[in-house]
């Protein structure tokens, strides 16, 4: 069979004929869905992508405004901010119980880098029970509605990579516990990857292009489009977290963290961890004139990431963890709005078919993929507010294999064990030296559960995870 030749027509206008260079070569059935592939192309994205690519490019400097400084943040706990802690637990504990809470797990990503076959959610995690991340998240919306009453309506943002694998996880394991009415999964989009030589899209194989996701910005439209949006105001929800699969420490959901963000009437709320050293791969939240918005870690200059204040502090230390409080309305307006995130690319090794038909495995980058990412949304939002909580408490992302030098499941395994041994700590349990603790991630919120459970005074000289 021919070509279509419309889209014939199209691929020539755009300046990409080469994409049906192997046609011939594809078995008829696969060539319906390859052509399908292009005609869904949306090629004024493309055309932006390539101005982005011609613009920008690899050899960009990074900048930051001159005027830019680190906002003044809350601090957990701390009764010296300018809201008391007391008041913003009371607020935040009202809308947990009162239903107005949602939550969107960004869950795109895959744990083929760490080892772990299928999504970065099947990795495991628990010191003692071995389990996985989504097990230890899902948890934790579980142990909220325990402690709170209603459930937190949760959306999953999978990838082409991940939807099908994460879709069978939560039907083989009872959805870990949530209702699966209050769970609603959605597949972010991908994008082409651009040949960088060339400003063209590559091909995968001769009948699939390179495509990536494209970033967790992404959940913006994604969720608007199948109808998430929507679907949380069905829920009765006002406001709605997001937080990354890759954290088995987040706190979304903390009653204090929420009770902020609704007292402080904001758009867009933040959590960060100070960040100590120059090199800690976090974007840094950062005050312009009066308009916050995220610097990617990637798009900071080395030098202005290593300044420090007078007091010793780095000058731009509000370490994004990812954890963010939206008003459902603002999702709204912005999803509404066709420019609300801009496009990032990056300059990576991608996999493609040359002109002979051969697939290529670059040894060095040779392409730009392109990502949108949800914390551009902070410039729009009329009021930010920045809640700075300790890491030992919040953040303990697992990004990197075994034997790196941080982000490990190493590093993992040793903050849930240390977290959990201070929460015990706080009611009052011991822990005999050496020995690994977990607190059940759907039942233990904090140390208010444990002193239901345990004695004060209890040892615990086994490995054990308490509330299992
Ligand atoms: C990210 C943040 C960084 C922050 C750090 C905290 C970005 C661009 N950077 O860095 O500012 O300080 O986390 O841990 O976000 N994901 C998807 N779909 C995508 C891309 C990513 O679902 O298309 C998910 C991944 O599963 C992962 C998370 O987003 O859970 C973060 O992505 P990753 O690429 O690991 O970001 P980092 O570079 O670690």
């Amino acid at each position: 069979m021919n070509p279509p030749p419309d889209l014939v027509a199209t691929l020539a206008g755009v300046g990409q004929p080469q994409l049906l260079a192997f046609w011939n070569r594809i078995a008829e059935p696969d060539q319906g869905a390859f052509a399908a592939q292009l005609k869904a192309v949306d090629w004024p994205l493309v055309a932006q992508m390539q101005r982005l690519a011609a613009g920008g490019g690899h050899g960009r400097e990074p900048v930051i405004d001159l005027a830019a400084v680190t906002p003044p943040c809350l601090r957990l706990g701390d009764p010296t901010n300018r809201i008391p802690p007391a008041d913003a637990i009371r607020r935040g504990s009202e809308a947990l119980g009162a239903g107005r809470i949602g939550a969107i797990l960004v869950a795109g990503g895959q744990g083929t880098r760490l080892g772990c076959h299928g999504p970065k959610g099947l990795c495991t995690v628990g010191p003692v029970s071995k389990a996985n991340l989504f097990e230890v998240l899902f948890g934790k919306l579980v142990a909220v509605r325990r402690r709170y009453g209603p459930d937190v309506p949760l959306a999953i943002m999978t990838s082409s990579a991940t939807d099908a694998e994460t879709r069978s996880f939560l039907a083989d394991h009872a959805y870990c516990g949530l209702d699966p009415d209050r769970v609603f999964v959605f597949r972010q989009h991908d994008l082409p990857a651009l040949d960088a030589a060339t400003g063209r899209l590559l091909l995968d194989g001769p009948s699939n292009l390179a495509l990536a996701p494209d970033g967790h910005g992404g959940m913006l439209v994604a969720l608007a489009e199948a109808g998430g949006l929507d679907w949380f105001g069905s829920q009765g929800v006002e406001h709605v977290v997001s937080f990354q699969i890759d954290n088995p420490l987040a706190m979304p959901l903390a009653a204090e963290f929420l009770g902020y963000h609704l007292l402080s009437s904001a758009d867009f709320s933040t959590q960060v961890v100070r960040k100590q050293e120059p090199g800690e791969r976090v974007g840094v939240v950062v005050d312009c004139d009066g308009r916050h918005s995220v610097v990617e870690y990637s798009d900071l200059p080395t030098e202005a990431a290593a300044e420090r204040l007078p007091d010793g502090r780095l000058r731009f230390h509000a370490g994004s963890i990812a954890v963010h409080a939206f008003a459902k309305a603002f999702l709204d307006q912005s999803a509404a709005r066709h420019d609300s995130l801009p496009l990032h690319l990056a300059f990576k090794a991608v996999p493609f078919v040359d002109a002979d038909g051969h697939r290529v495995i670059p040894t060095s980058p040779n392409a730009y993929k392109f990502e949108r990412f949800i914390f551009d949304l902070m410039p729009l939002a009329r009021r930010v507010c920045v809640v700075e909580i300790e890491a030992s408490e919040g953040f303990a992302p697992l990004k990197n294999p075994i034997g790196a030098a941080s982000d490990t499941a190493e590093h993992v395994h040793a903050a849930m064990v240390a977290h959990a041994r201070r929460l015990l700590a706080k009611a009052g349990v011991h822990v005999a030296d050496g020995v690994d603790v977990e607190l059940a991630a759907d039942r233990i919120i904090d140390e208010t559960e444990i002193l239901g459970l345990l004695e004060s005074g209890t040892l615990l000289d086994r490995p054990t995870v308490v509330g299992g």
